[in-house]
């Protein structure tokens, strides 16, 4: 059962980001992303990154695995992790014995040791305290062999600025989705409202407000080490003004 959180409630002991993902509304919100630009990207990383074919790759805030399952067929070891149960539910149905997935809050450590680590499709900047961004960072580092790399692809926060739509309306799968954007006290927000079967559901998204600077001193706060900035899934610069993506690849 999927329960309503009202939008302005933050004193709800769920946060918005175990609900919301964990809905079947959000993949339908979702449903026309673009999955080839994905792939594309993880050809890309995966080359420049240079990683060996035996190489384990962890996907941190995999979803229901799309990244982890075409890394797999690219020939590599994959773990994918997610909150969400319903999505590792739904990942392991493709599991196989290079590829498997588990629940796991990115703010827990892990016990194994990766050569890479991936966080794609801004799964980051989710929490109220930036100790507990900061603390999934230390997280990444630490699940790093000697070596390992991460590459954290996060949204272009100035981009996204420029050219906010304030309010929209979708029709997917029959819902009818009234969505209004706004930069709030450090956030990125996303109200999602819509009717389903006789029942008002209002979710939001928030994703904190982080440039270039505030990210790069994040990692520095969590002992990571810059060794690439890129501005989008083709491996461009990062252009502060345009970039749509803002891409690290830290060690
Ligand atoms: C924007 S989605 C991206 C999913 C996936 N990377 C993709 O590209 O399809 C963010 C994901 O982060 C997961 N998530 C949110 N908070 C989390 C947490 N604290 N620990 C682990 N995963 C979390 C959500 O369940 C959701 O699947």
């Amino acid at each position: 059962m999927y329960f309503c959180k009202p939008i302005l409630d933050m004193t709800h002991k769920t946060d918005w980001f175990t609900s919301w993902f964990d809905t079947p509304f959000y993949h339908i919100l979702y449903k026309n992303r673009n999955d080839t630009e994905a792939q594309i990207f993880m050809q890309n990383i995966t080359s420049f990154l240079q990683l060996n074919s035996n190489s384990h790759i962890l996907d941190l805030a995999c979803g229901k695995g799309r990244h982890s399952v075409f890394l797999n067929s690219l020939g590599y070891k994959v773990t994918g992790a997610d909150l969400s149960e319903n999505n590792i539910n739904h990942a392991n149905t493709f599991a196989n014995k290079n590829l498997n997935f588990v629940e796991h809050d990115m703010r827990d450590l892990f016990e194994d040791k990766y050569d890479a680590v991936f966080n794609l499709f801004t799964s980051f900047g989710y929490f109220e305290d930036e100790q507990e961004d900061i603390k999934v960072l230390k997280n990444i580092k630490n699940s790093l062999k000697e070596n390992g790399i991460a590459v954290i692809d996060f949204l272009n926060v100035i981009e996204v600025e420029k050219n906010l739509v304030s309010q929209e309306k979708k029709l997917i799968d029959g819902i009818h989705f009234k969505i209004n954007r706004k930069i709030e006290k450090g956030f990125i927000l996303k109200e999602i409202e819509f009717d389903f079967e006789g029942k008002k559901h209002a979710y939001f998204e928030r994703v904190k407000y982080l440039d270039e600077e505030k990210f790069t001193l994040y990692l520095q706060k969590a002992g990571l080490k810059i060794k690439h900035i890129f501005g989008g899934y083709q491996l461009s610069e990062f252009d502060k003004e345009n970039s749509k993506r803002l891409i690290f690849v830290v060690s």
